[in-house]
């Protein structure tokens, strides 16, 4: 985690542009992830950025839904200084904590991330985080999530990376990628299985599980508590 940390810290000031150049589809993700979400353009909703970054997805949110009330948090001080200084909006709560040791603090209408999740360690982790979601989410609160995952089977994982790199190769140098982008994703990224993601998620009390947009292996997937 804390390698974790370290590496948003140093990443904070170029990481807009670096984003886009090594996940494909970012802003689709993002766009989905606001699009999934059950409500009005004037309803006024609690919603929780968890990871949040420089802030793209609660700027999306906001735009869409200007009367929401946002909680957004990120443990890399940087990170959460950009979207500070990206998003000067008073509906917004910023909260400077690690997402896995939180203490929840209210009853919330929407759970969101983006790219963030896959840094939950062990499956039990991310199980533990799926209930965590569900105890405090409404009646009727949807989870939504863009993450990158996993694929079933090694052969279609492989295929997955080789589009992956693909993208990357449109704007990074193939030494990059690999001295350093995959470097990281072996080292600091802990992805798991769509699968898997579904299962937790229903073991944890969710129903009417979609994935709403899928590039081999990025992912949005949601999830409503009844
Ligand atoms: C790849 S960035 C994604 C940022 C933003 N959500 C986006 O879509 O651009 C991952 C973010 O998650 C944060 N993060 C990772 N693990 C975290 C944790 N355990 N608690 C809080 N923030 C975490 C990092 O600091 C970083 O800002």
């Amino acid at each position: 985690m804390e390698t974790v940390r370290a590496h948003f810290e140093q990443e904070a000031p170029v990481y807009d542009g670096t984003i886009l150049k090594l996940i494909p589809g970012y802003r689709q993700m993002i766009s989905a992830v606001v699009d999934a979400l059950p409500f009005g353009p004037q309803d006024e909703f609690s919603l929780v950025d968890l990871g949040c970054g420089t802030g793209s997805l609660t700027r999306a949110i906001l735009s869409r839904f200007p009367e929401a009330r946002v909680t957004a948090l990120d443990f890399s001080a940087a990170m959460i200084g950009e979207a500070r200084e990206n998003l000067k909006n008073e509906r917004i709560r910023f909260v400077h904590r690690d997402f896995s040791k939180w203490t929840w603090d209210q009853p919330y209408d929407a759970v969101v991330s983006s790219l963030a999740l896959h840094h939950l360690i062990t499956d039990e982790d991310k199980k533990h985080f799926y209930a965590q979601c569900f105890r405090h989410l409404k009646p009727g609160g949807m989870f939504c999530n863009a993450d990158i995952v996993l694929a079933n089977t090694d052969m279609l994982q492989k295929a997955f990376m080789g589009k992956w790199k693909s993208f990357m190769m449109q704007s990074v140098d193939a030494d990059e990628i690999e001295g350093q982008w995959m470097v990281k994703y072996r080292t600091e990224d802990v992805p798991a299985r769509m699968d898997d993601h579904l299962i937790w998620l229903k073991e944890a009390g969710f129903k009417y599980l979609d994935i709403i947009w899928k590039y081999y292996n990025f992912a949005v997937y949601c999830a409503l508590k009844t």
